[in-house]
C-alpha cells in the first residue's frame, strides 16, 4: 500500500535508532562498522516520509549519556555525521528536507558544530520534510534548558510563576513549533524511553521492534505506519467522547 493512500499517517514520527552494535558483532565487524551501516536505514526514513507526506521525523542519534561510550566509540560516530553531513547535505537540501539539530551542541567539536550550523543555514527555507537529529541529546536536558529560561524571565521580572503554562515551557523546548511526536520507533529488541523526548512523546503511540538499525526496510516503516493507523488514539478521553 502506497503510505499517502493511508488514512491516519503521523505527522510527527520519532525515531530511536540501536541495535548497530549487535548488527556488528553478529558479523565479526567493529561498532563503527554497525553506525556507519546504520546510514542506510535513516535515507529510507527520510525518503518514506517525504513520499508518504509525513511532515517531520525526529531521530535520535547520540544521547546525553552515550558521551560514556569508549573514547574511541565516541571518536567514530563524531567523524561519521561530520562525513554524513557532507556528503548528504546536498541531497537532502534538493528532496527540500529541512535539517536540524537538537541537543547540547556546544558539547560538540566544533567543527561538526560548524557542519551543523550550514546545514541547518541552507536547508532553512525547505518545507518538505522537517528532519530533527538529536545529537548530545536527552529529555531531561531538554526539559531542564526550557525550565532554565522560565526562571530567567521570571527573575527579570518579565514572567510570574503563576503565568507558567504548560504551553509556555513547550515553547521552549527543543521541538518547539512541530507537530505533536505522533509515532515513536524503536529498533533493537528493548522497549523503554532512554530519556529521548520526554516531554513531547506524551501522547505518541510505541512501535517496538527486534530488527538490529541496520537491518530496518521500507517495509518495516510501513509497518509500523500500519500499527500507527490502526491505534484508538483517545488523549485521555472515552471511546464515546472520540466518536462524537
Ligand atoms: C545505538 O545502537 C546507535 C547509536 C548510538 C548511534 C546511531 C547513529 C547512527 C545510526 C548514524 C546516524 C547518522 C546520522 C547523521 C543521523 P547501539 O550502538 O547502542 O547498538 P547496540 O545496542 O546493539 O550496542
Amino acid at each position: 500500500m502506497v503510505a499517502s493512500a493511508r488514512k491516519n499517517l503521523p505527522r510527527h514520527v520519532a525515531v530511536t535508532m540501536d541495535g548497530n552494535g549487535r548488527w556488528a558483532a553478529a558479523r565479526g565487524e567493529t561498532r563503527a562498522a554497525g553506525h556507519r551501516a546504520g546510514l542506510v536505514p535513516v535515507r529510507i526514513c527520510v525518503e518514506e516520509c517525504t513520499r508518504s507526506g509525513i511532515e517531520a521525523l525526529t531521530l535520535f542519534a547520540f544521547s546525553s549519556e552515550n558521551w560514556s561510550r569508549p573514547a574511541a566509540e565516541v571518536a567514530s560516530l563524531m567523524s561519521l555525521f561530520v562525513e554524513a553531513l557532507d556528503r548528504e547535505i546536498a541531497e537532502l537540501g534538493a528532496k527540500g528536507v529541512r535539517v536540524r539539530f537538537i541537543g547540547a551542541r556546544q558539547s560538540l567539536a566544533m567543527r561538526l558544530q560548524g557542519r551543523i550550523a550550514a546545514a541547518e543555514q541552507r536547508t532553512a527555507a525547505n518545507r518538505a520534510l522537517h528532519l530533527q537529529i538529536a545529537l548530545s541529546y536527552g529529555g531531561r536536558w531538554d526539559l531542564t534548558q526550557a525550565a532554565r529560561k522560565l526562571a530567567r524571565e521570571c527573575a527579570s521580572g518579565a514572567l510570574r510563576p503563576e503565568d507558567i503554562t504548560e504551553a509556555r515551557l513547550g515553547s521552549g523546548l527543543e521541538l518547539a513549533g512541530l507537530p505533536e511526536v505522533d509515532l515513536l520507533i524503536r529498533t533493537g529488541g528493548e522497549q523503554r524511553i532512554s530519556n529521548f523526548l520526554l516531554w513531547d512523546l506524551a501522547y505518541a503511540e510505541l512501535y517496538f521492534t527486534p530488527t538490529l538499525w541496520p537491518d530496518f526496510t521500507a517495509q518495516e516503516f510501513e509497518r509500523a505506519l500500519e500499527y500507527f493507523a490502526g491505534r484508538e488514539r483517545r488523549f485521555g478521553q472515552t471511546q464515546a467522547q472520540r466518536a462524537s
